[in-house]
């Protein structure tokens, strides 16, 4: 069984109605897109019933964050089964802006999860280390704390819905990316990670994707590594190029 390539966008807090009408007009403008990637847009919650509407329908719409809880006294969140409601069929859990900006915990971050899977949405799990972590030598323990609270949540069948981005954080925004040999090192080790943990069939299916500065013109070298499965775009999924990632295997 080959894992199918899978590309993510994540367009954090950028938008607007006429931007993303016009960058989706691009996208399903597009000469070539690979049919063999996936491809997720992730978007604020505002933009997501727009997003349904224009992005091409080969292509599926995700949250960015999503509460653990369904309803109640939680003023400013949003439940996974609104996501849901407006037509989101992936959420983004975990992202190291949530863990970091927004205190989120690896339970919680869990908890989240557990509770999208329930409702019938796919996850983006994020994990990765901070500079100092990895420079500590502690980059493993780190992705493998974050990920052992997931593994106690969700059960076995579950992570055929998961899929997980390893993001280390000195990579994000800055332009720094990890060599295609830091990025595989690190996949390795989480595929391991999920044989252990989980089972081997989950380590074998599971897709790893990499995210952290990744661009048109460094996506190649990284995506031939052999446990790299694809990619979490930022800043880079914001622009028509976006593309050009999509198709970095084709
Ligand atoms: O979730 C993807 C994001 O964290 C990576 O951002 O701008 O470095 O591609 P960027």
């Amino acid at each position: 069984m080959t894992r199918t390539f899978f590309v993510g966008g994540n367009w954090k807090m950028n938008g607007s109605t006429a931007f993303i009408e016009d960058l989706s007009n691009s996208f399903t403008a597009a000469s070539h897109v690979s049919k063999d990637t996936e491809v997720v847009i992730g978007a604020p919650y505002v933009y997501i019933p727009l997003l349904t509407k224009v992005l091409r329908k080969d292509w599926g719409v995700a949250a960015e964050n999503c509460h653990s809880l369904a309803s109640g006294a939680y003023t400013g969140e949003v439940s996974a089964e609104m996501l849901k409601d407006v037509g989101a069929t992936w959420v983004i859990l975990g992202h190291s802006e949530r863990r970091s900006i927004f205190n989120e915990s690896d339970e919680f971050v869990a908890e989240k999860v557990k509770k999208a899977l329930s409702v019938g949405l796919k996850v983006i799990l994020c994990c990765g280390e901070l500079l100092e972590e990895r420079e500590a030598g502690k980059t493993q323990e780190v992705v493998n704390r974050q990920l052992t609270a997931v593994v106690k949540a969700i059960s076995e069948s579950d992570w055929e819905n998961v899929v997980i981005a390893y993001e280390p954080v000195w990579a994000i925004g800055t332009g720094k990316v990890a060599t295609p040999e830091q990025a595989q090192e690190v996949h390795f080790e989480i595929r391991e990670f999920l044989s252990h943990n989980v089972s081997a069939k989950v380590a074998k299916e599971t897709r790893i994707i990499y995210g952290g500065s990744v661009t048109e013109k460094n996506c190649n070298e990284i995506g031939k590594k052999p446990d790299v499965d694809g990619f979490l775009v930022g800043g880079a999924s914001l622009k028509p190029s976006f593309i050009d990632i999509c198709n970095a295997i084709a």
